[in-house]
């Protein structure tokens, strides 16, 4: 499907980043158990990788689970990993076929063995993939990115390897699990809530941020324009000046 007429193909963001929210009220507004949110969260995400596709964005990263996610009952946890797998089992040779880079950010380690097969699988046979890049959050949290890469600079310094003086901003990012990976340009959290939740931290200092009140499985191709307008409209400046138009 082409990109609505109204909307700018040169002021699409190149690298569109998501905290899909809601999942959990969806389903108990209906009298669902949590996992249906989640179930039908997953098919949303289809959804959303394929338009983002079909409009030129050429970078999504969702945020799929957080360090912090561990703590909700076992049978959550439990069937969120089945379903990573599952889906990913599943879709793989769909995603491979349309030219999706897949790749995972995140503690992989802590994830189950057969689950951190199939991630290693999938990014490894996607990774020369050009129509998409997308990033799946898994076991993700900003500070312990930041705390593991401050981690590895410390050990490079103690070997000897690197001076203290030569630590800078580049360095840091090359630390990062995104290393090599431009910064988001938008965010969207959706149900309402308006945080990070400990999500790209360093590298959405710049991100442009809006938030919906629709829960993630009611998020559709209408809420993604939405979103993609109020974008065009903002004036990004970095922190700097745009200079004066001359009369
Ligand atoms: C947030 O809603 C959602 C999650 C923590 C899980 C996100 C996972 C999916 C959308 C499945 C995606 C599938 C793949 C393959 C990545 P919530 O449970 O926090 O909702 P609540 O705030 O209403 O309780």
């Amino acid at each position: 499907m082409n990109l609505p007429l109204d909307l700018d193909p040169q002021k699409i963001p190149q690298h569109l980043a998501i905290i899909m929210d809601g999942n959990g009220r969806w389903a108990n507004s209906r009298g669902l158990p949590r996992i249906a949110g989640h179930r039908q969260g997953a098919k949303t995400l289809k959804e959303i990788l394929r338009c983002c596709k079909d409009w030129g964005i050429k970078a999504l990263t969702a945020y799929a689970f957080s360090t912090e996610n561990w703590q909700r009952p076992i049978e959550e946890v439990d069937f969120l990993m089945l379903l990573f797998e599952r889906l990913l089992r599943r879709e793989l040779a769909e995603m491979h076929r349309e030219g999706v880079r897949i790749s995972f950010i995140g503690d992989l380690s802590a994830l189950p063995p057969s689950l951190h097969t199939e991630i290693a699988n999938s990014m490894a046979e996607t990774a020369k993939n050009q129509e998409i890049h997308f990033t799946l959050a898994v076991n993700y949290g900003s500070r312990n990115e930041i705390t593991r890469a401050c981690y590895q600079i410390a050990e490079l310094v103690e070997q000897g390897k690197l001076n203290a003086a030569d630590i800078n901003e580049n360095l840091v990012e090359q630390h990062l699990y995104t290393a090599n990976t431009p910064a988001p340009d938008l965010l969207i959290r959706t149900s309402g809530e308006m945080r990070l939740s400990n999500f790209l931290l360093w590298q959405m200092a710049y991100t442009e941020m809006y938030f919906t009140d629709i829960f993630w499985p009611d998020f559709n191709r209408e809420a993604l324009y939405k979103a993609l307008l109020s974008y065009q409209q903002r004036d990004r400046r970095f922190g700097k000046v745009k200079p004066l138009l001359s009369a």
